[in-house]
């Protein structure tokens, strides 16, 4: 009998790519069978927030690149021009910038998340440190982003933080010089930062966010409730408490994502520089390095380690304080790594941790923002014994870890998920 042929164009379309390429199954292993657990909630939305930002930054960026020149003598003027006669062009800019900071507040939403619910923990090792590289390129894409328009404070901004680099011991003149590649801030650390945040560093997020998804849908995603849905499974071998993502996870994340542009496009039209913390005032003036603006602040999603490395006030071991401000301020931005190895507790979600991990969680979000605001601040005594405050605590919740969650009492997870 001759073999049966698929009927209709889409159908034999299908077939005809199926023999030549996994398609069909690819869709089902990262969708329509994709066994995500039935529970998710508020705090399972962003990750896919975190993607549509990804596409817009890049196709906003793509498009701004258009009519952007990157050199000292051109950049400010070029971004003057995008905004003004650039058809459309003030929309394109302002979702790019806007967008800059939607990413970190849905990347560090994400990333409580994860906290909250022992997401890190094993099998999911690999994930977060993926999840972490994601967010150190994040940090130095955002960075070389803010240099872009040449504006005072991307100059004096950009002057400060290459300038850290200078406080390491032998290497630290030389490497200062390396990055930007002249005896000071110009047109030629322009045009390399440019090269990295259009080329290179959007590349490594795209390839580290493959990756990323390629190692969730290997493990399996967590849960409130943090208990394994593979343990009960049903005759077929399917996760009782597992749904489709496709279509029951697609169509919850479109309504969210649908929501978020809603807040998201009510800040483009009427806050685009939310009170200086998306664009900073002295960034509307172009770079002067005769000029250092009265207070040099990153933007707002650096400030809590900002606020860090100006915490280090005293030489220490022979070594200046700003060498140490560099190694607290890292520190902390790395430390999150180690969580997997750190966290002893026998079960994963906050919901079923003990007091110690919950008063801990519970004080390390204010302490993060406390931290965020005093890097916007003049460094006045208060401000910085405060931040030195914050600091240790900061560092505290990572280092006592280990002990907290071993010996606090928990409660014993359920054996299906809640609902
Ligand atoms: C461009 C940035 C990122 C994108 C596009 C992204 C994307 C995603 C997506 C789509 C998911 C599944 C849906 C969800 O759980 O919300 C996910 C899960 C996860 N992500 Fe990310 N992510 C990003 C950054 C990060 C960062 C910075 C971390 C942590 C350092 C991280 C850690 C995790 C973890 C642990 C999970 C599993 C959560 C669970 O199953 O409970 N991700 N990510």
């Amino acid at each position: 009998m001759a073999e049966s042929r698929p009927v209709g164009p889409l159908a034999r379309v299908t077939a005809w790519l199926d023999e030549r390429m996994p398609l069909t199954e690819t869709i089902e292993y990262h969708a329509t069978k994709y066994y995500a657990p039935k529970n998710f909630n508020f705090w399972y939305y962003f990750g896919i927030l975190a993607s549509v930002v990804l596409v817009m930054q890049i196709l906003t960026g793509i498009w701004l690149t258009m009519s952007f020149v990157p050199t000292a003598e051109g950049a400010f003027a070029s971004v003057e021009y995008i905004m003004r006669d650039v058809e459309y062009g003030y929309l394109i800019r302002y979702l790019h910038s806007t967008g800059a900071s939607a990413f970190f507040i849905v990347v560090y939403l994400h990333m409580f998340r994860a906290l909250a619910y022992g997401s890190y923990q094993r099998p999911r090792e690999l994930l977060w440190l993926l999840g972490m590289a994601i967010y150190l390129v994040l940090m130095a894409e955002g960075f070389m982003g803010y240099v872009m328009p040449w504006g005072n404070m991307s100059y004096w901004g950009a002057q400060v933080i290459v300038s850290l680099f200078g406080a390491i011991p032998l290497v630290g003149g030389d490497l200062v010089e390396w990055i930007r590649g002249d005896y000071l801030m110009s047109g030629i650390t322009l045009n390399r930062f440019f090269a990295l945040h259009v080329v290179a560093l959007p590349l490594a997020l795209i390839g580290l966010v493959f990756l990323h998804i390629v190692a969730l849908h290997h493990v399996g995603s967590n849960n409130p409730d943090g208990v394994d849905i593979k343990k009960v499974k049903d005759e077929n071998g399917i996760p009782k408490d597992g749904i489709p993502f496709h279509p029951y996870y697609t169509v919850h994340d479109f309504q969210a994502t649908i929501g978020f542009l809603i807040i998201f496009c009510a800040v483009v039209f009427f806050a685009p520089e939310m009170g200086g913390y998306f664009l900073e005032k002295p960034n509307f003036e172009q770079a002067d390095p005769l000029k250092t603006p009265d207070l040099i602040a990153p933007v707002w999603y650096y400030t809590p380690f900002y606020s860090m490395l100006r915490a280090s006030t005293f030489p220490f071991l022979g070594l200046s304080a700003k060498f140490w401000g560099l190694i607290v301020m890292f520190g902390a931005i790395l430390l999150p790594c180690i969580l997997p190895w750190i966290d002893r507790s026998k079960v994963k979600s906050i919901r079923y941790k003990g007091w110690g991990s919950k008063v801990m969680l519970f004080l390390f979000v204010p302490n993060f923002f406390v931290l965020g605001y005093l890097g916007t601040i003049h460094p006045t005594p208060l401000a910085t014994a405060l931040a030195q405050v914050g600091t240790i605590f900061y560092y505290a919740y990572f280092v006592l870890m280990p002990w907290y969650t071993s010996v606090e009492k928990t409660k014993t997870p359920p054996e299906r998920v809640t609902m």
